[in-house]
This record gives structure tokens, sequence and C-alpha cells, in this order.
């Protein structure tokens, strides 16, 4: 394995189905783990077997219908969860995951369990013995990892690599973390865990400050190796870490990240976007990065103008490579004379210097009246003087 490679984790059926309002059927995650597959993630999180009968036949209906990527199924530390989750991901074989989660922070420790440290770790240490006996690969979460003393995540890192988990995830599970600091607990446990050579260090954030992306780089930079979280960012409360976001940074600016590589199909991010907006209910809102309809439209008549002379002025990487067919130079009240004219010419209308003299003011005029002028819009206006519709 590339020591610089890094694991997608997607869990857009899991936790971004945890967003309220995002329920989906059967059919509906299905589809999307096909898409997922196609897009290339490496490990898809098809559900909670244990919370639900629909999310049990949904976990072992993916593990079969998938070949490629490996599959999760989430688990808390006890015998029943573990059990469901062992049993809806047989189907997927050597390629099944069982993802145990703990709180171990004391907030949580206090008021969610009613535990101590020793007891956490007891209850960490027996439920990743018991999963390694049932599924290819186990990973532990520790979750509001972040809020959890270093040292005593050490411990609990260290103790559940001693008792097989593969992969160590370290959640920001409120988004309360800052990237510096985020990084800094990574490199504590690349520093500190005496067995870390044998597991592989995974972050999960949530976006409540709106740091998930940011801290889930910065974590990448001081050593962890598998990044969680969803297509468009959807998820608990303010949502996931957007996958999307993360799959491009490290693609346009891998030697910032020690020449990170992801094996993502990056072609594929725009149409799984859509079918996980249109399965999930949640529109994707249009200045999205990478993703939503305004990331490669330009609308100021300077940018438009630079672009139309050298696209690199005022894009940092091409529409096609996340599934876009090309630039879009809206034209607004924003627009320039360069735009317009070209415009003009791609609808087979090529105005002499005279003609654009007069017809440049019209079309300022009317941009303050709507938000787009559209193709049609833009030839009546040409032709006849004022707009169709005022309000459009
Ligand atoms: O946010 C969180 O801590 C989680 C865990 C289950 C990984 O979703
Ligand atoms: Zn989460």
């Amino acid at each position: 394995m590339n020591q610089n490679h890094i694991d997608i984790f997607d869990t857009t059926l899991r936790d971004g189905e945890q967003c309220p309002g995002a329920s989906m059927t059967m059919e509906q995650k299905v589809r999307i783990a096909h898409q997922l597959e196609h897009l290339g993630v490496n490990i898809i999180e098809a559900g909670f077997p244990v919370i639900s009968p629909g999310d049990f036949n949904s976990v072992e209906t993916i593990a079969r219908e998938t070949s490629a990527s490996r599959i999760a199924g989430l688990a808390r530390c006890v015998t029943k969860d573990i059990d469901a989750a062992a049993r809806a991901l047989a189907p997927a074989g050597e390629r099944a995951r069982i993802h145990l989660v703990l709180a171990t922070s004391p907030i949580h420790r206090q008021y969610k369990l009613n535990k101590n440290r020793n007891e956490v770790l007891a209850m960490a240490r027996s439920a990743v013995s018991m999963a390694s006996d049932l599924a290819g690969e186990v990973q532990f979460s520790a979750e509001d990892a972040s809020r959890t003393e270093p040292d005593f995540l050490a411990e609990v890192t260290e103790t559940v690599i001693d008792a097989g988990a593969r992969i160590v995830n370290i959640p920001d599970t409120v988004g309360y973390a800052m990237p510096d600091e985020y990084g800094h607990l990574i490199s504590h446990l690349v520093r500190n865990v005496s067995n870390i050579d044998r597991a592989v260090l995974s972050v999960h954030c949530h976006d409540d400050l709106g740091m998930a992306v940011a801290n889930s780089l910065a974590a990448i930079r001081a050593g962890a190796r598998q990044v969680e979280g969803t297509i468009n960012g959807i998820g608990e409360r303010a949502g996931n870490t957007a996958l999307e976001e993360v799959i491009m940074a490290l693609r346009m600016r891998s030697a910032f990240f020690n020449n990170a590589v992801t094996s993502i199909n990056t072609p594929e991010l725009l149409h799984t976007s859509k079918i996980i907006a249109r399965e999930s209910g949640m529109p994707v809102p249009r200045s999205k990065a990478i993703v939503g309809a305004n990331a490669f439209a330009h609308g100021s008549g300077i940018h438009q103008d630079g672009m139309l002379k050298n696209k690199t002025t005022y894009e940092v990487m091409r529409p096609e490579d996340v599934g876009w067919s090309e630039t879009e130079y809206p034209l607004t009240k924003h627009s320039g004379r360069h735009a317009v004219r070209i415009k003009l010419e791609r609808l087979g209308i090529s105005p002499t210097d005279h003609e654009m003299n007069a017809f440049f003011p019209i079309f300022k005029k009317a941009g303050d009246q709507c938000k787009f002028i559209d193709d049609q819009e833009l030839i009546h206006l040409f032709h006849h003087g004022v707009i169709i519709s005022p309000v459009s």
C-alpha cells in the first residue's frame, strides 16, 4: 500500500442519513451504494444494523450487491449490536468491517455512560476482541475524541490496537476542534501510541463551527490515512466533512499534503452529488464548492473577461475534472462587453463595433431588471431593445 494513499470512507448512508429529513429507503440506499463504488470510495458505511429492520436489510443487501468497496456497519460496544452488524455484513466476506463506537471524553463518560476510564478501556477491549472474531476487519471510534484527555485517548488507541482494531477513528463528534489543535492531537497519537504502526488513524469531523474540511485536512497533514465524511456534507446537525472538497483539495494540492493520493474517479463527483441530493431530498446550495451550480460560473465582467482570455486567471481546477461539462458565463448586470459579445456570437449574431456600442447600454439597463439574461432574452433584447420578462 502506498504510504501516501488516503482511504476515503463514505458515511452518507449512515451519518448522512442521520440528517433530519434525509431518511432513505433500502432501494435508494442501494442505488447510492452502487454509485459510491463507481466513484471509487474505499469504504462505504452502509448503516447501523441494530437500529431497525430496514437498516439491517440495507446493510445486508449492500454487502451482497457490491464487490469492490469495503462495507462497514456501525455497532456500539455491546453484544447485540456487534452480533447484528456481523450478521448484516456477512455477505461482504473479507470486505466486511465492523465499526465500533464508544465515547471516551470526560463529559460523555460522566453524563452518558456513567463509567470511569478503566471501565471504558475494558468495554473497548472486549468489544474489539469479540468483533475481531466475527468480521474481516474492525474499526474502533473514540466518540468525542477531540474533547478527550490526549493521554487517555492514546491509552484507548493503544488498547484497541492490541485487541485487534486495524483502524482507529478520532472523531470531532461535536465539531468543536480547530485545525491546528486537531492536527496536534493526531501528531500526539502518532508519537505516543507505541503500536500505532499496526493501525490506520482515521478522522471524522462535524461542521458545527464550519471547520470539518479544514480539520480533516490538518489531520491528514499530521498523519491520518483515512478520512470520513459524506458527499454534499450532509449529516447530523450542521453535517459532516464534505468529501468532494477534501478529495479535490488533496488532488489539487497534493504536494502540500506530502504527495497524498486517493483512488477516487473525480469526474464522477458531480453525478454522485446529484444522485445523493435527489435521493436524500437535501438540495445542494448554488454556491457549494465543487458541486454547487455556481462552482464554475463566473459572474463579474472583470472575471468573465479574464476567463475568456485564459482560464487559469480565475479557475484553480478544470470543471470537467469533477464532472461539469464546461465553465459557465451567466449574463447578469455584472457582465462585461467581452462576455456579451462572445455569447451573441455563439448564438449566431455577430454585432459590428457600432452595433455593440449601441447595444451594451441597453443590455446594462435590462440587467438591472432581472437576475439573469438567458439566451432567449438576449436574442430578443438585441433585436427589440426590451426583455421579455423583467423578473426572470
Ligand atoms: O460523530 C461521531 O462521533 C460518529 C461516530 C459514530 C464515528 O458519527
Ligand atoms: Zn458523526
